[in-house]
């Protein structure tokens, strides 16, 4: 039975350990997060996504999964941790460093690392293999071996779609490649694709920024339409009935720690200037500020303003608020000295104030439907629009149907 350290206990590393331990693997997740640790340690989970309890509990009670801050010597160490953006849109791989550089302390001959973490094209071969070589002298492909495996699963259905998605997986040379296939196979149920390691880092950008610049475009339509006073949303209704035509809906901006990511990372190494991808991320970028600006039209005719956000993170029906537009627009809003209160029952652990429906929307001016979680279908909107001050609704996403809110007595409004 092999050892597997898993470096990184977040919303990758950790489904990832407990789907190891389950399939029978030895399992050691590590975290420099002493909260999580102890967490994690009196069998509560610090993030939130379906059925990871489940699979959680599952391994401790298999006795597979142990989890600890300090690193053990293993046969497998996979790399989970975090590659934020830089202030200069660059990868901040330090995470990274500080992960391999705690496996060059243990690693041996024989041993195989793989990096899950998505990475600009070279940072497995030039940053994981580099360091373990200059500090142990030990060489990827001929003392151990090397792999990149990047994740492609969904916030929300994490635990699924690791179980059925396809998976890529770059080695340094095939056995790599293969070796790395034979552990994620005891788990996936989907196809498993062999390639090198540049190809499997390029893979994963390449997938996000596809989706950037698809988002980009429906976001620029929908500028454009307003210009013309044209519904941007019958536009690409219609258009979409062409059988090669799928446009996707225009928003508030992209968040997340991945399709805002990514487009960044893959042009880190070019160079390369007035690029499409560089041009749709500032489309992107500039959405909330364009929404906060059509905000602040709509409210600034009342005296001492409030707006409520419905939905404060990135997306619909998850918690996680990394990079989520949705505090691009709460800042601007304040800056003009609108009152600003937030209702989003899955945002947890935040230093962001968030409230109760009914204080969320008390004497509110307008609400502005930020993400559209399914739990925002069960409000009582006559309630709403009885505590409301003025009832506007600005929904950012095509949740609410226009004619039934006008039929209760809001002003509708969207993108
Ligand atoms: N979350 C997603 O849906 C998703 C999807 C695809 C890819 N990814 C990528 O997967 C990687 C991990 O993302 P995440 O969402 O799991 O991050 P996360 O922030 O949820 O978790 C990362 C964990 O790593 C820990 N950590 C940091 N440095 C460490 C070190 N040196 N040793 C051990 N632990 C360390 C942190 O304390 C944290 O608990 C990122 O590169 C991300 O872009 C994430």
């Amino acid at each position: 039975m092999k050892k597997i350290s898993v470096l990184g206990l977040g919303y990758i590393g950790l489904p990832t350990a407990c789907m190891l331990a389950n399939s029978g693997f030895e399992v050691l997740g590590v975290d420099i997060d002493e909260e999580v640790i102890n967490k994690l340690n009196s069998e509560r989970l610090h993030i939130e996504e379906p059925e990871l309890e489940r699979i959680f509990l599952n391994a401790l009670k298999n006795k597979r999964l142990k989890v600890s801050l300090e690193l053990e010597k293993s046969d497998v160490f996979i790399i989970a941790v975090p590659t934020p953006l830089n202030h200069h849109n660059k990868a901040d791989l330090n995470y990274v460093i500080s992960a391999a550089n705690k496996i060059a302390n243990k690693i041996e001959k024989g041993n195989l690392v793989i990096l899950e973490s998505t990475s600009p094209p070279g940072t497995t071969r030039n940053i994981v293999g580099n360091i373990i070589t200059k500090s142990t002298g030990l060489l990827a492909k001929k003392d151990y071996y090397l792999a990149f495996c990047p994740e492609r699963v969904l916030p929300g259905k994490i635990v699924y779609e690791l179980e059925n998605n396809d998976r890529i997986v770059g080695g340094i040379d095939k056995k790599s490649a293969e070796i790395t296939e034979d552990i994620y196979k005891k788990f996936v149920k989907g196809k498993i694709f062999l390639t090198d390691l540049e190809t499997s880092e390029f893979v994963k950008l390449a997938e996000n920024t596809y989706r950037d610049i698809n988002i980009a475009f429906a976001n620029e339509l929908s500028l454009i339409c307003r210009d013309y006073g044209i519904d941007v949303r019958e536009v690409i209704r219609y258009a979409n009935m062409h059988p090669r035509v799928n446009i996707l809906n225009p928003g508030p901006g992209v968040g997340g720690h991945c399709i805002a990511i990514d487009p960044w990372f893959i042009l880190e190494n070019t160079g390369r200037k007035d690029t499409l991808i560089e041009k749709s991320r500032n489309i992107n970028n500039s959405m909330p500020y364009i929404i906060s600006k059509l905000v602040i039209e709509i409210v600034n005719k009342y005296n001492k303003p409030k707006v409520t956000i419905f939905g404060f993170s990135y997306k619909e029906n998850v918690g996680d608020i990394r990079e989520s537009p949705a505090i691009i627009i709460n800042n601007e809003l304040i800056k003009k000295g609108i009152k600003v209160s937030i209702y989003d029952p899955l945002v947890i652990n935040t230093k962001y104030n968030i409230s109760e429906l009914e204080d969320s929307v008390n004497g509110s001016d307008l609400i502005l439907l930020f993400s559209g979680h399914n739990a925002f279908k069960e409000i009582d909107l006559i309630l709403v629009l009885d505590l409301m001050r003025n009832k506007n609704i600005f929904d950012t996403r095509n949740f609410f149907n226009k004619t039934t809110l006008e039929k209760l007595g809001f002003n509708y409004y969207n993108i």
